[in-house]
């Protein structure tokens, strides 16, 4: 089913101006490079945090950290277009000083700021940012979230920072969904559990995994899939790359 709406939209021939924020993470500079090689993409801003190489032409480099609202607050300056695909790819789930917390032992107030911040507060005030130039017809939009993050799927807890901001993270994606559908530009807007991917933020957590874990290039290529499909009715979910709804 999603690989035919996929297939219509490509053949209605659609040029898109693409935007992705954490375009130098492992999923992100992926991703950057399937939008970069499709024949569809006219144009792609594209975030990085620390420094970064070149990828294609089409590409315009923003810097970005989502730590700083200063920063956030200057992005639609350096963005000339209306943009037709958004699709944040950043997020943190540990630092040098700190990892994701095992128990109640473990929390710290500061940290779980930081968390806050670059996994909530920065891709949805970017987004609010940006939102003079969202307003296109179709807007394709996702965040990437964490399946983590569900409230009603955690059984084991644990994790306390990456979870609390990534729940917060959909809710904000939910009520930005909401409020968008009212520009009456058929907007779908969605957060998207990208699947375990072996990149750096995933690095350490899964070595003792027996499950076999997607290559970044696997990831971004469902994920460009996944988008292209994207209907209004899908306006608002938390989806999993297939297509399928994950309980909030
Ligand atoms: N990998 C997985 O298994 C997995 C599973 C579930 C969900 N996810 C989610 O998928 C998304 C992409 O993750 P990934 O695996 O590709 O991780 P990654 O390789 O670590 O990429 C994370 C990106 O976020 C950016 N970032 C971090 N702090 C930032 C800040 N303060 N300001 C701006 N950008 C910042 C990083 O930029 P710098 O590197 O330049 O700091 C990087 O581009 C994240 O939202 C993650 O939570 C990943």
């Amino acid at each position: 089913m999603f690989w035919l709406i996929y297939m219509s939209n490509l053949l209605n021939g659609e040029l898109m101006k693409v935007m992705i924020l954490g375009a130098g993470g492992g999923i992100g500079r992926a991703l950057l490079e399937v939008y970069a090689g499709a024949r569809e993409t006219t144009q792609i801003y594209a975030t990085h945090h620390r420094a970064v190489s070149d990828v294609s032409p089409l590409v315009r480099w923003v810097q970005l950290d989502l730590a700083n609202p200063a920063s956030v607050k200057a992005l639609a300056d350096k963005v000339e277009d209306t943009i037709d695909r958004w699709i944040c790819c950043t997020g943190v789930l540990a630092y040098t000083d700190h990892g994701p917390e095992k128990s109640l032992r473990q929390l710290h107030a500061e940290k779980l700021q930081r968390d806050y911040m670059i996994n909530a507060v920065g891709p949805l005030t970017a987004f609010s940012a940006m939102a003079s130039k969202l307003r296109t017809p179709g807007l394709r939009a996702a965040f990437l979230s964490a399946q983590v993050g569900s409230i009603e799927d955690n059984r084991i807890g644990g994790w306390h920072g990456y979870r609390m901001s990534k729940a917060a993270l959909n809710m904000g994606v939910r009520c930005l969904a909401i409020e968008c559908a009212r520009w009456r530009s058929n907007p779908a807007i969605v957060a998207v559990h990208p699947g375990t991917t072996a990149t750096n933020l995933s690095r350490a957590f899964i070595q003792t995994r027996k499950a076999p874990v997607q290559s970044s290039a696997a990831c971004a290529s469902s994920l460009k899939q996944l988008i292209e499909s994207l209907q209004p009715e899908h306006n608002g979910a938390f989806l999993r790359l297939s297509g399928e709804r994950l309980p909030w």
